[in-house]
């Protein structure tokens, strides 16, 4: 065996998180020993030993390898029934089989690949070739656990979907009753149906669907044939969305045309482009005469694909409540009742859309935040550990939401801001160990305290769940990652990580640790140490607020454990909503 492995330095690189875990079957106490110390050093590889052939499966079961080395090196009359029992096992059977064996004992070979075994190495082997061929079978075998789960996830979002899909047909059914005709009364109408539609439309997770039912509503409160939504993507608007009920009439799939790859720059030139620099909405009534010393052009070759005329359009952009604009949203050719062309959009149309851009912005946020971030996080956190993280992260929200209300109140900060923030912090805080999907289970789910080398590894879920905010950062995405990253830092500096802004090692302290990290870091522990975990029987409460007092200053902020002290009664009511349930 070569001594080092240059593929990892003997650190894991950034960005490739410790999951791969190797189930080490047979070989004898010091081979396997050896076997699994040289695996080890790898650090991007944890391993169980399972010494007897005979406990394999149950073992497999039991602690969730991605991939399984079968040890032949010292005859290997055991490996070829352990692979049979491997294939017949419906827990385990997907799992990589490996076997390890010498020139001597390689005649089982031919028996193995009949078996279907997934790999056979022969030795002498260098460390660097074993340890890519365990990576590569339990990438593979990773990578089909994550799609399952994907799956999974998507069809429980699904489900939501279509519960949400059906209410908001309700209230467009509603709507549509109501539909008189331009009086202040019908006005007002419209508005409280619009407000309707705006609360379901916010029962939509999922950012696509979410845009679809826009334009639907959009279309339905205007009547309008047509409609587009633009999304905007730095200097560009995407053409996202489209609709056309008389195209759709005319092409015998309903299909409009692929248009969806549609780029725009944002200029003053186009329709949208204009909207969308000048924040201001725009009503043509016909866009084939358009005002010569007006800037912008209606673009004629989109009619012309699509071979539809295209006459009045009211352009509304898409603003969120911070001012920044999403998109811009068009609706186009109002539509009389009995499906015949009205004349023009109305003075109250045009109002009525504006009002409804602003619920839907509202929507459109939060799903993408929803959608995008926080729902198939935690959805993957919870597969991961369904009987630990659901009621752990939201018994931590509960404590982190009451802990922020109480210090806001003190320094009299409310309003629709204050509320902002409580709701980016509860989301933050539900996600706040979710760089634990990182972290093999044979740590996380140890009964037992853990060795140093472990801990360190477990230190890393804040690195690993910080990194996964790096992307597309949001006011959000900043609020996540200071939580998730900083969580386990601690007032008197002697947290971890324990590096700054530069990377370079000194412990943050006091107030240099935000806010929201010091909240959750409190609610954290406090949850941590009155629950049972699986190297831990629950504490009583009193152990639990004597601990609390005695790290206040050390661990934690102290007006933060003051507060925690005070709002106690509303911190045992989280609790016992979100209880868990009795060990069985
Ligand atoms: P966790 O179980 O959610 O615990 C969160 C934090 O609560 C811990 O952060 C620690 O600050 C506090 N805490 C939990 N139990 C105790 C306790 O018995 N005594 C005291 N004084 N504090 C406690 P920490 O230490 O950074 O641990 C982070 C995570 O590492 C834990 O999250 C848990 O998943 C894992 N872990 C820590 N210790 C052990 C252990 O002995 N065995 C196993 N299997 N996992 C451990
Ligand atoms: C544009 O010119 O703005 C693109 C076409 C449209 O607005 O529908
Ligand atoms: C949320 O509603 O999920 C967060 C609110 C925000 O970031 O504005
Ligand atoms: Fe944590
Ligand atoms: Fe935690």
């Amino acid at each position: 065996m070569t001594p080092t492995d240059p593929s990892t330095g003997g650190r894991p690189p950034s960005g490739e998180p410790f999951t791969h875990e190797v189930l080490l079957v047979g070989g004898g106490f010091t081979a396997s020993h050896a076997l699994a110390a040289a695996i080890r050093s790898s650090r991007t590889i944890a391993v169980e030993l399972c010494p007897r052939a005979n406990d394999a499966v149950d073992e497999a079961i039991r602690c969730c390898p991605t991939v399984v080395l079968l040890d032949a090196r010292d005859g290997g009359g055991e490996v070829l029934r352990v692979l049979d029992e491997f294939h017949a096992s419906p827990e385990v059977g997907a799992i990589p089989l490996i076997v390890l064996a010498t020139a001597e004992t390689a005649a089982i070979r031919e028996d193995a690949f009949a078996r279907s075994v997934d790999d056979f190495i022969v030795e002498p082997v260098s460390r660097v070739e074993l340890l890519s061929r365990l990576r590569t079978h339990s990438t593979g075998y990773l990578n089909i656990v994550r799609r399952n789960r994907s799956l999974a996830a998507y069809e429980a979002l699904q489900a939501e979907l279509r519960h949400a899909n059906r209410a908001l047909d309700d209230s467009r059914l509603r709507l549509a009753a109501r539909d008189g005709e331009g009086t202040e009364g019908h006005w007002r109408e419209r508005v409280s149906a619009l407000m309707q539609i705006g609360i379901e439309l916010n029962q939509i997770h999922d950012f696509h669907t979410l845009m679809d039912r826009i334009l639907t509503e959009a279309r339905h409160l205007l009547r309008a044939d047509a409609g587009t939504i633009f999304l905007r993507e730095g200097d560009f608007l995407r053409f996202a969305f489209f609709h056309n009920d008389s195209l759709a009439q005319r092409t015998a799939s309903g299909d409009a045309p692929h248009v969806s790859t549609f780029r725009l720059p944002i200029t003053d030139r186009s329709i949208a482009g204009w909207v969308c620099l000048t924040g201001q909405p725009l009503h043509l009534p016909d866009c084939y005469a358009i005002p010569p010393d007006a800037p912008y052009r209606f673009d004629h070759s989109f009619d012309q694909l699509l071979g539809y005329r295209t006459r009045a359009i009211v352009a509304m952009p898409l603003k969120d409540q911070s001012g920044r604009l999403l998109g811009v949203i068009e609706v186009i050719n109002p539509m009389a009742e009995d499906g015949g062309p009205r004349a023009s959009f109305s003075e109250g149309d045009i109002r009525l859309l504006e009002h409804f851009a602003n619920v839907a912005t509202v929507a459109l946020e939060r799903a993408r935040l929803n959608d995008s971030v926080i729902m198939r996080m935690i959805r993957m956190a919870e597969i991961r550990d369904p009987s630990e993280t659901g009621r752990h992260v939201e018994r931590v929200a509960g404590y982190s939401t009451i802990i922020f209300e109480e210090w806001s109140r003190r320094r009299g900060l409310e309003g629709p801001a204050f509320e902002r923030q409580r709701d980016r912090l509860r989301n933050a805080a539900r996600l706040h160990d979710i760089g634990k999907i990182g972290v093999p289970d044979a740590i996380l789910k140890k009964p037992g305290p853990l060795t140093e080398a472990e801990f360190e590894l477990v230190k890393q879920h804040a690195a690993i769940g910080a990194d996964l905010f790096l992307n597309d950062p949001s006011d959000f995405d900043e609020a996540a990652r200071e939580v998730v990253a900083l969580h386990h830092e601690k007032w008197d500096g002697t947290g971890y990580p324990g590096l700054d802004d530069d990377g370079q090692r000194r412990g943050r302290k006091g107030e240099e640790i935000p806010l929201f990290a010091r909240i959750v870091g409190l609610a954290d522990v406090f949850d941590a140490l009155s629950s049972s975990r699986c190297y831990k029987e629950p504490w009583p409460e009193d152990r639990v607020l004597e601990l609390v007092r005695s790290e206040s200053q050390r661990h934690f902020d102290p007006e933060l454990v003051e507060i925690l002290l005070e709002r106690l009664s509303a911190i045992r009511a989280v609790r016992e909503r979100h209880c868990d349930p009795p060990h069985t």
